[in-house]
This record gives structure tokens, C-alpha cells and sequence, in this order.
């Protein structure tokens, strides 16, 4: 870390020893920082203990230590003394905070993020973010200027440093009443991004400020995209970058964290001094990032001990910005008379208005356009209280003190503005909104909630209580005292009982959508515990995880139609799959069919996997939550749904069963791998193996998981001559005709439900099912007519010279043969028996009743 030089005004000390007084120096600074952090420490203790959210109480010590040093900072030798000058020398410029600190801030708190919820709440967050960062920067810009005489764009600048929200005092108190958890992603994504916003704008300002000529609004419009756009960019990308290279690393948590952690300064450092963009913008976007794709590809062991490493990096830069900022207060505040006070005062009824306008005002409108969800009025009064400004803030307003080309008044000035500002915001809201919430009833359980508690304490109370029993019996303790304590869960069991009265008001219908969500949540939960477990692939897990959200939000609005509604995962065959099979069937390449039919595989064996053991759960724990009737109508849905992945599964069985044996065998060989693992864990734990041993053991077993991690080939390629010789038509040929014939058909598959021939379209091939069936939606008659192996259709459209006069679609997986236009005429022309035999099939097929005769084989 490059101190920044020396400021005017620093006492630089010449000492005859320079090499000695260096030391010095570092080793008072170090006292410095080291003292306090040992003063943060036993701040979070004192803040629970007093229920006064942490930045608060930080924001306190912090003024009442820079009034200490003032005070008692001078000469001295005692450690107190060193430690109070330490701080009074220290140098804090706002480019250590801006550069050191904030993107660890940042990106701590980006990847605390859901980014899923954050996506589902864009609207409103992006509004509050981006829209309210620009509503506050001009009412605060306007209101000062009419009080003041500074130029609109130095109020402006103070507009821009007092709009962006700090979430960290907000989240706390929200974590301590358990408010509910769209409000925390509300708050924690519009503070993230509008933190961005902010200081991107207030970089643009403070240009225009300092430099004599400027290119206006519209210039500075460009500008401002430019900054944001060019900022989402590079974070995206090196966040994607730090994804693939975490893959050499895996399951080395040390180096998976540390590239993290670079990650962070690089795309900050990238953006802001190589792009020209906003570094703050590419931090938080690669947080975004890694907490989202980052999940799959950072080795789930290692993902716990990553949270909270950042946790602790997070809490150090929150508690540094706002200490060695909090601490200058008392010196920047020493020039502040009643003028300032007033004007304070009108920066808050600004900001807070501008809030108001924005909350009130522009988000029913966007919510009314279809463009964001509905927010409720408390959820919009908490977001209006609770917009408390700090570490950013302060932040920003040092730098404004720092740049030599501000004047000096006003750099003063905007340092007493922000600071009064943010101090109010913290201790008139910070402390009142505790109880705003409580008032709003946004800390207590809806209805379905208070069942599901009331449930869960039954169903736990009751199981404790006969294990009480057990351990009285195990400790020998006296028969009196265990009475005691069992009279004192049956007295909670029969106020829970009491409790659970209002329960009956909740219907059927009810509780099967809270069993649904439940489920929809252990489904996705299920999916992690596999992959982490190494036994579904990365790839599977991405795919699968990605619907749950789809899938909550169909059950939360259409309940259990909803959840029916919900297609399985490649059922219906995607985009992807279509394309692939035409890549195949047009061009002959196989590759992309290959990967996505063995996917396919994975995934479906994966989700039947994860549908029994749902079953399970369901009979064994929410049955007992939810009523036996309840669990029934579930088990109902999940067998639907199992019925339907078996189906699916069988069919692609049946036609690659080499593959799927190859499949399930990796299936057991991870499986087998993971307990081999258990085993050698148990083993020193026990210390029957050494620690050596163990890294060799693993390092091997490694290895092993590497192979298994390779999805094998799947051949989609067709043998053609085999498959004419399954063609009853063709079946009795002699080789040598079957030979020239084959040399004419082409193998295709075609995909279950897929439509291979279409009613209208010109013929120009017909179609030999060498396996499978297929069924012809004949107009004139009422029920389909079915195909099977052996069977051709697609000749008439070619012998009539007329368009196809029916629909035909695959019922499974079905390989054909196809035979182009140009080489059927050669080939009937050469063979009368193979064209009279087609004809008399296709007469057949034109009467108006007749279905699809037995085809008997040419001679
Ligand atoms: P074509 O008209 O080329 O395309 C649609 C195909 O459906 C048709 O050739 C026949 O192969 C097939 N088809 C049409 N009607 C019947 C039927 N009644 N029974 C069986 N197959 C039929």
C-alpha cells in the first residue's frame, strides 16, 4: 500500500537518524492502526448490549476519539500518548479509503447478495439506485444554491456526495427484528448500486469543478453512461475470467479465496486506471458475478470459509472508513456556527424529500407501467427512514478537502455539510427506526408463518421431551427434578396448542402452497448437497438451480397449478436441442447432439434422484408438520412429476442403454469416491493416519474425481447397414442390394414429440423407422394413426408429386432412414417390386378409413 505524500500542513519531523525515525514512524503507525482495532473489537459486544445499530455506536467513539486526541494528543513517551499523536499524524487520505478499503466494502457486501432476488426486485432497485441518486443530488444542488452564494455545481457535487445510502446500520437493525427478506434486498441493492452512481457522479462534478471549462449536461450525460457501462463491463468480464481460473485451483481453499480477494483490486484498479471507468461499478459487478456463477465454480468446501473470510475483511474496512473518518469530525466541525446548522438542516429536509418524491411518487408509477413489482406503503416508509448515509459519504467528502484545486472554503464547507448530514441521518433515524419498523408490524410473522413456527416448536418440543427422559435415565439425575423439567414442555406444548388455534384458519389450499415452497426450496438445496458432494456435475447444478426461482414464484402465484404447470427440466426439448438435431440431420454433425442428449441423461437421472429422496422428506417430516392429508396431495404432485422424468428417461434408455449403464456407473464411482473420502477423514480424526497420509490419500483421490468429472462420449452416430436390415422391407434383399440401398439412405434421429414431416410443406424425401414410433395426424380421421419399426411413411407427397397430406411426429426417440427425392425415383425405377410394394401402401393409406397395413417385405 503507497502512503499518499505528504499534505500541506503535516508536520514532518527532521530527525539526524533517518533510517531510525523511518522506523520510528512505522512502528507509531502501527500502533496506531493496531490500537484501533482493538478498540473495534469490543465495539459489536456493546452494540447488541445497548440495541444500537453498530455504525452508529462507531460513528459515536469515533467523534469521541478525535475530541480525545484534540484534547490530549502533545507531548508524552507512555504508549497512550504514541498511540493518540499516532492518530492525530496518521496519514488518512481519501485514496487509501477510496482504494484500499472501499472495494473490499464493496465486493463484501455485493457478494452477501442474492443476485436472483436482486433481478427479481431490478425495477424499484435500479429506480432508488440510479433515478434517486440524480432526484437527490438536484434538490440537495438547488435547495443550497438559493441559500447559499456557491456556484450550482459545487451544490451539486455536495448533492452527489450526500445521495448514496449506506446499508450497512439499515441491515443490522433489520437482522436483529427478522424484517422480511425483500426489504433487506431492496435496501442492499439499492445502496450497492447507488453507491456506484454516486461516485461516479461525483467524479464527473468534481472535474467539472475544477476544470475551467466543461462540456455541459448532455457531455456530462455521456460521461456518466459511459463510466457505468464501461464499469459493469470490466467487472463482468473479470469476474468470468477469475471463474475459469478458479477451476486449476479448485478445492485449494487458500488460493481460491486469495484470487477473490485480487479480484476485487483488480477490477477496480482495471476500471478505474486502465478503462476510464467506473471502478466502483466493475468491484461490485465481479461481486455480483462470483456470487452468482462463482457458486458452481468455487469448490463448495471452500465457499463457507470464503464468506467469512470476506466477512471479517468487510468488517475491518466498514469499521477503518468509519473510524479514521469520524475521527476528523471534531476538527471539521470546530468551525461550524448556527449558519451551517440551518443549512444542514435544509440539506436533510432535501434529501429526504427528494427520497419521498422518488418513493412515493415515481415507484407506483413504475410498478403501475408493469416495469417493477408492487412496494407497499410501509415497505416504502421504511425505505424512506431508513436512508441513513455513512462510510461513502464521508469518504467523498474527504477527498473534496484533499483536492488542492477545491478552494479552501468550500472544501470546508461541504466537509461540515456531509459530515452534519450523515451524523444526523445516523443518530435521529438510526436510532428511531427500530421502532418505526416495530410500529409498521414489518418484525412479526404473517399468518402462514406463525403456523409453520408453531408447527416446527410442536413438532421439536414434543421429540425433546421424550429425550429428556433418555438423558435423565443416562446422567442417573433424580426422578423429581426430571418431572420438573418434563411438566415444564408439556406446559409449553399446550401453549403452543393454545397458539396454534389460529392455524385453523388457514385452508387446504394454504398449506399445500406452503408445502410447495418448502419444497421448491429443499429441491434446490438438494441439487447443491449433490454437487457439493461431487456427485452431479457443474454443469447440471447450473441448469437445475436456475429454475427453482421460476418455479417459486409460479407457486407463490398460481399455487399448486403453478407447480403442475412447471415444465420438467428438457422435457420439452430447448432451443439448444432443436438446433443440434438439425445440425445433425442437415449437416451430418454430430458433436452438439451428443453433448446435449448426454446431459440430458445426467439431468434427468440427477432430478429423479433428487424427486425420491422429496418423497421422503415429504412422508417423513412435512407430513408431521403439515397433516397427514397435506403431505398427501404433495406426494401426489412429486409422483406426477417422477412419472414424468421416468418416461423420459426410459425412452432415451431404450434407445442408447450402453450409455446409460456407462452413467449410472460414474454415478456410483463419485459416490463411492465421496465416502472413500468420509472414510480417510474419520480415520485421522482418529489419528490412525497422519496428516501426511491424508494429503496423499486425497491427492489421489483427486485425481480420480478429475477422470470422473469428464462426461463420456456419447455416440449418436448410426451403423446404416444394420439399420436397413431391421427394415422389414428390406430385410430379405440379398447383401449386395442391401448394400447399393444403403448407400442411398441417410441416418437421422429424430427427437421424441418432434415433427418430422409437416402437413402442406413439399415432399422431398421419404422415411424408413428403423427403431421407435412414430404417429400421422391424419386429417380425416379422428385418432392418430401409429408407425412402428419396420414402417415408412413420407412416400405419397413423393409418388403423387403433391404436397404432404399429414402431420407426422416422433413418440420416442426414433431412428430413421431417410431416403432423398432423387434417389427414390432411381431406386423405384430400377426395383418394380420395391415400387409396387410402396404404392399398394400408399393406395392403401388413401382410403378415407384406412389406416397403416401390415407392410410385407419385397422378394
Ligand atoms: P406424405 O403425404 O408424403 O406425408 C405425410 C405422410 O403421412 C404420408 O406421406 C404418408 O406416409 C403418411 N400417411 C398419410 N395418411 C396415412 C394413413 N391413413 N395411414 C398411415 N400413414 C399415413
Amino acid at each position: 500500500m503507497a502512503l499518499p505524500p505528504p499534505q500541506c500542513g503535516d508536520t514532518v519531523q527532521p530527525t539526524p537518524q533517518p533510517f531510525r525515525g523511518t522506523m520510528h514512524d512505522i512502528v507509531i503507525q502501527v500502533l496506531g492502526v493496531a490500537g484501533l482495532l482493538a478498540l473495534v473489537s469490543f465495539l459489536p459486544p456493546l452494540a447488541a448490549r445497548f440495541q444500537v445499530p453498530y455504525t452508529v455506536l462507531l460513528a459515536g467513539v469515533g467523534v469521541a476519539l478525535g475530541a480525545v486526541i484534540q484534547t490530549f494528543a502533545g507531548p508524552g513517551k507512555d504508549p497512550l500518548h504514541d498511540f493518540l499523536n499516532s492518530l492525530a499524524e496518521l496519514d488518512i487520505s481519501s485514496d487509501v479509503l477510496l482504494h484500499v478499503f472501499l472495494p473490499i466494502l464493496l465486493f463484501e457486501t455485493a457478494l452477501a447478495v442474492d443476485v436472483r432476488r436482486l433481478f427479481e426486485d431490478l425495477g424499484p432497485i435500479l429506480l432508488m439506485a440510479v433515478v434517486a441518486v440524480f432526484v437527490c443530488t438536484f434538490a440537495v444542488g438547488y435547495a443550497v444554491n438559493l441559500f447559499t452564494p456557491l456556484p450550482l455545481v459545487a451544490c451539486l457535487l455536495l448533492g452527489a456526495i450526500v445521495a448514496s445510502t449506506d446499508p450497512a446500520a439499515v441491515i443490522g437493525i433489520f437482522r436483529d427484528l427478522g424484517a422480511p427478506r425483500r426489504l433487506t434486498t431492496l435496501v442492499e441493492g439499492e445502496s450497492l448500486l447507488n453507491d456506484a452512481a454516486a461516485i461516479a457522479l461525483f467524479t464527473l462534478l468534481l472535474e467539472m469543478l475544477t476544470r475551467t471549462s466543461h462540456g455541459g449536461a448532455a457531455a456530462a450525460a455521456v460521461d456518466f453512461l459511459r463510466d457505468f457501462s464501461g464499469g459493469v463491463v470490466t467487472g463482468y468480464v473479470c469476474g468470468r475470467i477469475v471463474c475459469m481460473l478458479v477451476e486449476p485451483v479448485r478445492n485449494q481453499p487458500m488460493a481460491e479465496i486469495t484470487l477473490t480477494v485480487a479480484l476485487a483490486y483488480l477490477s477496480y484498479v482495471l476500471a478505474d486506471h486502465y478503462v476510464g471507468a467506473s471502478g466502483v461499478v466493475a468491484t461490485v459487478t465481479s461481486a455480483l458475478v462470483i456470487g452468482s456463477v462463482g457458486r458452481t465454480r468455487i469448490s463448495p468446501a471452500t465457499w463457507g470459509a470464503m464468506e467469512h473470510v470476506w466477512q471479517q475483511l468487510g468488517f475491518w474496512a466498514n469499521s477503518m472508513i468509519f473510524l479514521l473518518t469520524a475521527i476528523l469530525v471534531p476538527r471539521l466541525m470546530a468551525d461550524a456556527g448556527w449558519a451551517e446548522v440551518g443549512l444542514v438542516i435544509v440539506v436533510v429536509l432535501a434529501a429526504f424529500a427528494a427520497r419521498a418524491v422518488v418513493l412515493f411518487g415515481l415507484l407506483p408509477v413504475l410498478s403501475w407501467a408493469g416495469l417493477a413489482q408492487k412496494v407497499s406503503n410501509s415497505y416504502k416508509s421504511v425505505m424512506l427512514w431508513g436512508g441513513m448515509r455513512g462510510a461513502v459519504s464521508l469518504t467523498l467528502a474527504l477527498a473534496v478537502t484533499e483536492n488542492f484545486r477545491v478552494p479552501d472554503k468550500l472544501q470546508s464547507f461541504i466537509a461540515v455539510m456531509v459530515t452534519g448530514f450523515v451524523f444526523v441521518t445516523l443518530f435521529v433515524n438510526g436510532t428511531t427506526l427500530r421502532w418505526l419498523i416495530r410500529l409498521l408490524k414489518l418484525d412479526e410473522l404473517t399468518p402462514v408463518e406463525r403456523a409453520m413456527r408453531n408447527r416446527a416448536l410442536a413438532l421439536s418440543t414434543d421429540s425433546i421431551r421424550d429425550r429428556v427422559s433418555a438423558v435423565a435415565q443416562t446422567y442417573e439425575v433424580d426422578g423429581a427434578v426430571k418431572d420438573v423439567m418434563i411438566a415444564r414442555y408439556e406446559e409449553r406444548l399446550k401453549k403452543i396448542d393454545r397458539d396454534s388455534q389460529e392455524e385453523a384458519k388457514l385452508t387446504d389450499e394454504d398449506r399445500v402452497t406452503i408445502g410447495l415452497v418448502i419444497l421448491v426450496n429443499r429441491e434446490e438445496e438438494l441439487y447443491y448437497a449433490h454437487f457439493s458432494e461431487g456427485v452431479v456435475s457443474r454443469a447440471v447444478m447450473e441448469m437445475l438451480a436456475g429454475r427453482s426461482g421460476r418455479l417459486l414464484d409460479a407457486v407463490k402465484s398460481q399455487g399448486r397449478n403453478g407447480y403442475r404447470a412447471f415444465e420438467e427440466p428438457f422435457i420439452a426439448f430447448s432451443p439448444w436441442m432443436r438446433t443440434a438435431s438439425w445440425l445433425q440431420r442437415r449437416f451430418g454433425i454430430h458433436g452438439p447432439l451428443a453433448r446435449r442428449l448426454s446431459m440430458r441423461f445426467e439431468v434427468l437421472v440427477a432430478v429423479r434422484t433428487v424427486l425420491r429422496e422429496l418423497l421422503a422428506f415429504t412422508r417423513d417430516r412435512l407430513a408431521r408438520v403439515l397433516g397427514q392429508e397435506v403431505a398427501f396431495v404433495l406426494e401426489g404432485m412429486l409422483v406426477g412429476r417422477l412419472g414424468i422424468v421416468e418416461q423420459a428417461l426410459s425412452a432415451l434408455k431404450l434407445q442408447y442403454p450402453d450409455y446409460a449403464v456407462v452413467l449410472q456407473s460414474r454415478y456410483v464411482g463419485r459416490a463411492a469416491l465421496r465416502l472413500e473420502h468420509a472414510e480417510y477423514r474419520a480415520m485421522h480424526a482418529e489419528s490412525i493416519i497422519s496428516q501426511e497420509v491424508l494429503t496423499d490419500l486425497e491427492r489421489d483421490l483427486e485425481q480420480r474425481r478429475r477422470v470422473l468429472e469428464r462426461l463420456p462420449k456419447l455416440d449418436v452416430r448410426f451403423d446404416v447397414a444394420e439399420l436397413v436390415r431391421r427394415v422389414p422391407l428390406f430385410a430379405e434383399l440379398p447383401a449386395e442390394r442391401v448394400a447399393t440401398i444403403a448407400t442411398l439412405l441417410r441416418a437421422q434421429l429424430a427427437l421424441p414429440g418432434e415433427t418430422i414431416v409437416r402437413r402442406g410443406d413439399r415432399g422431398d424425401a421419404m422415411f424408413f423407422i428403423a427403431s421407435g414410433a412414430v404417429e400421422v395426424l391424419v386429417p380425416m380421421l379422428a385418432e392418430p394413426v401409429k408407425l412402428g419399426t419396420g414402417d415408412f411413411f413420407g412416400e405419397m407427397a413423393l409418388l403423387s408429386r403433391q404436397r404432404r397430406n399429414a402431420d407426422v411426429r416422433a413418440l420416442g426417440y426414433c431412428q430413421l432412414l431417410v431416403l432423398d427425392e432423387k434417389d427414390f425415383r432411381r431406386l423405384v425405377q430400377k426395383d418394380a417390386d420395391l415400387q409396387s410394394h410402396i404404392q399398394a401402401v400408399a393406395e392403401a393409406r388413401r382410403q378415407p378409413t384406412q389406416s397403416s397395413p401390415a407392410v410385407p417385405a419385397v422378394s
